[in-house]
């Protein structure tokens, strides 16, 4: 079992994070993986080639935790586990609450929350120099708390920031951490904790820095971004922040989500329609259009409230475009109340929704709601949901059939299989609120001279399997 060859490549171990979820997450794992690399930690080329497996996790609905409990399962080998993210969370949250739980025996050496991950790479890294006797199988079933809110040590985020590496011209920034909205079907803030904005002036110096190393496209993460207020500065707002960040160098465009619709004012719908750096393309999550349920969702808005948001932005600016998170099958749903979410993803006409069907998280509200719409009757309802999709996205693509539009060349298309790679090169191009363009040019003098990064006018010819192809004027 212990690996005595190259012994010094292994003395903390090599290390795999396999990350679950949403954008967060993902992000959160790269926090992880800048401390750990510092420590001096190698990283794993797979799973089965780890000594440490991160799995850091998500919980937001029930098919989530199964995922995570069967990884587990499947783990070969001595390998040490460490557990972080929502998941996590929700695991030590039970036990504090002394909650039955069934996946309570897994086999986990360490479990942090998210607010705690920052500790990670120390705790690792001290445990490892005193413990390490080359078996990682002698500490099973013990869990290591940090107690401190992570979070609030912005020196180790601003260090992270300032010394990530980019490699292309896109970067994320995360602003807030946690939420305050308790969704009554949401387990996000009893998971992530309260709403934690990052100080202004660290994310401006970081987008700088970024910008100064050739980052072009910033993308500003949070559960709620609208609500972020820095700490130390309640004039720094979303807006002041958004427009900020527009006035530096070399910025090109800046994307955030999500926003939550209860908090979107009219100071940022004027500067969103006005600002060309800033993403045209609003995720706007309205999850039902009943306002019967959006009430009992505790989301703060009528389905009048989203439907007049909608407007204002495309009164600002005719061509933006929409996208939304919908749950069918929230508790005591109708067929009326679902005819109603149907209704008004007719009325906005997004350019693309995620769907869920209701799952019971522990802790919510909800969760002490009977779950009374039966499994077929959701399945049915996000089936008629897509299925309407598809048909409005078509129709909005068709739309835009002989339009001619500024496009970035963002890609060299790498679907080998694609009809339009075996005639020539496929780029993507992003344009017109950030869909995107494929571009397909049979003058193939324009494809030779055409660079990542390049702006050109694009005249959409023709519209397939969903996606909008088009062809480079000049
Ligand atoms: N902060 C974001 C995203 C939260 S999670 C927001 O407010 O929109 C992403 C999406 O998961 C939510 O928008 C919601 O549509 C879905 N979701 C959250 N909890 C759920 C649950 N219990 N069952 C089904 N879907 C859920
Ligand atoms: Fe969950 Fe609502 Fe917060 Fe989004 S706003 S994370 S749905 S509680
Ligand atoms: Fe999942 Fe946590 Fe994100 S529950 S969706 S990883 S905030």
């Amino acid at each position: 079992m212990l690996k005595n060859q190259n012994m010094e490549s292994i003395k903390k171990g090599r290390v795999f994070i396999k990350t679950y979820g949403c954008q967060m997450n993902f992000y959160d794992s790269g926090l992880i993986e800048d401390g750990l690399l510092k420590k001096g930690f190698n990283n794993a080329s797979s799973l089965d080639d780890a000594d440490i497996v991160i799995l850091n996790t998500c919980s937001v609905r029930d098919h989530a935790d199964h995922k995570i409990v069967s990884e587990i399962g499947r783990l070969k080998g001595d390998k040490k586990i460490v557990l972080t993210g929502c998941f996590a969370k929700q695991i030590k949250l039970k036990r504090e609450k002394g909650i039955d739980i069934h996946n309570a025996g897994i086999p986990i050496d360490y479990c942090f929350a998210p607010d705690e991950i920052l500790s990670i790479p120390d705790i690792l890294a001290n445990d490892f120099e005193k413990n390490y006797n080359g078996d990682i199988s002698n500490r099973r079933h013990k869990t290591t708390t940090a107690t401190k809110d992570d979070y609030q040590n912005f020196n180790l985020v601003e260090e992270y920031f300032y010394n990530k590496n980019v490699n292309n011209s896109f970067a994320t920034i995360k602003i807030i951490e946690g939420c305050n909205n308790f969704c009554s079907y949401c387990i996000v803030p009893f998971v992530r904790g309260k709403e934690r904005s990052i100080p202004f002036s660290i994310i401006y110096n970081s987008a700088k820095r970024y910008a100064d190393k050739g980052v072009r496209e910033l993308l500003l993460l949070g559960q709620n971004v609208n609500s972020y207020l820095s700490p130390d500065d309640d004039k720094k707002d979303f807006s002041y922040m958004l427009e900020s960040l527009a006035k530096i160098d070399g910025i090109k465009k800046i994307k955030f989500l999500t926003s939550h619709p209860k908090d979107f004012n009219d100071k940022l719908i004027e500067l969103i329609c006005k600002n060309d750096k800033i993403s045209k393309g609003i995720h706007l999550p309205v999850q039902s259009g009943s306002d019967k349920i959006l009430s009992a969702m505790n989301r703060g808005y009528t389905r009048r409230d989203y439907l007049n948001l909608v407007e204002k932005l495309r009164k600002g600016y005719p061509d933006a475009a929409f996208s939304t998170d919908i749950i069918v099958g929230f508790p005591t749903e109708t067929e009326e109340d679902f005819n109603m979410t149907l209704s008004l993803i007719d009325e906005v006409g997004f350019d693309f929704l995620f769907g869920f069907k209701y799952s019971p998280r522990p802790f919510t509200k909800a969760f002490e709601i009977k779950d009374d719409v039966p499994l077929e009757k959701k399945k049915e309802r996000l089936e008629a949901v897509f299925e309407k999709q598809k048909k409005i996205f078509n129709s909005i693509l068709n739309s835009l059939k002989g339009k001619r539009v500024n496009a970035t060349i963002l890609a060299v298309d790498k679907e080998k299989n694609s009809i339009e790679f075996e005639k020539g090169i496929l780029f993507k191009g992003c344009g017109l609120n950030d869909r995107m363009i494929y571009i397909v040019n049979n003058n193939k003098d324009i494809y030779k001279n055409l660079r990542i990064g390049d702006e050109r006018q694009v005249e959409i010819t023709y519209v397939k399997n969903n996606r909008l192809y088009g062809e480079v004027l000049k």
